[in-house]
């Protein structure tokens, strides 16, 4: 008997499970636009090169065109369509919307995917390529524009809408430590 081509999963995107037939071959983001109709997640090089395709899957980033859709059941998927709070806007969503963090806004659901988990992964203490001192008594480092610019890396932006993009990732960093101390204190 030849081996099964397909499978049916069970994907939890935005905290709903949808279950649903693949190829095993279908990546993804293929899964998630053409099966799911969730098309916040664009498609740009469909090779791991340009960061449109970004999701988080238990909160880390991941290009999902390079990942196979059979490979994340069981894992909790979230795209641009979930990164809200019902009405109230993620503070990245905001800032990108305040400072203009986009032209054509076609790499923006994959730049906030990426600056969400970003600045968590900065919070978290995770050092860059860019950070100098990466000793634990250097403590972690300031998000300078660099810091930014190294973390967003995997995000290219063919508008070219950079410098808008830093500084709205920058402000939503900020948010969140007020946030943070706000809660502490
Ligand atoms: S579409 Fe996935 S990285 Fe470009
Ligand atoms: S806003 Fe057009 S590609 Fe980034």
């Amino acid at each position: 008997m030849a081996p099964s081509t397909s499978s049916v999963i069970t994907l939890t995107v935005n905290g709903e499970k949808h279950t649903l037939p693949v190829d095993h071959r279908t990546t993804l983001l293929d899964a998630l636009r053409e099966h799911l109709d969730l098309t916040g997640t664009k498609k740009g090089c469909d090779q791991g090169q340009c960061g449109a395709c970004t999701v988080l899957i238990d909160g880390r980033r991941t290009v999902s065109c390079l990942r196979l859709a059979v490979t994340a059941e069981g894992r909790d998927i979230t795209t641009i369509e979930g990164v809200a709070d019902g009405d109230r806007l993620h503070p990245v969503q905001q800032s990108f919307i305040d400072l203009d963090g986009y032209q054509c806004g076609y790499c923006t659901p994959g730049q906030i995917c990426s600056a969400v988990a970003a600045i968590e992964e900065h919070a978290a203490g995770w050092p860059s390529a860019v950070t100098a001192d990466i000793s634990p008594e250097a403590g972690p480092p300031a998000l300078t524009a660099d810091e930014i610019r190294e973390r967003m890396s995997g995000n290219l932006c063919r508008c070219g809408a950079y410098v808008s993009i830093v500084q709205a990732v920058a402000r939503a960093a900020e948010a969140r430590t007020a946030d943070s101390e706000e809660a502490v204190a």
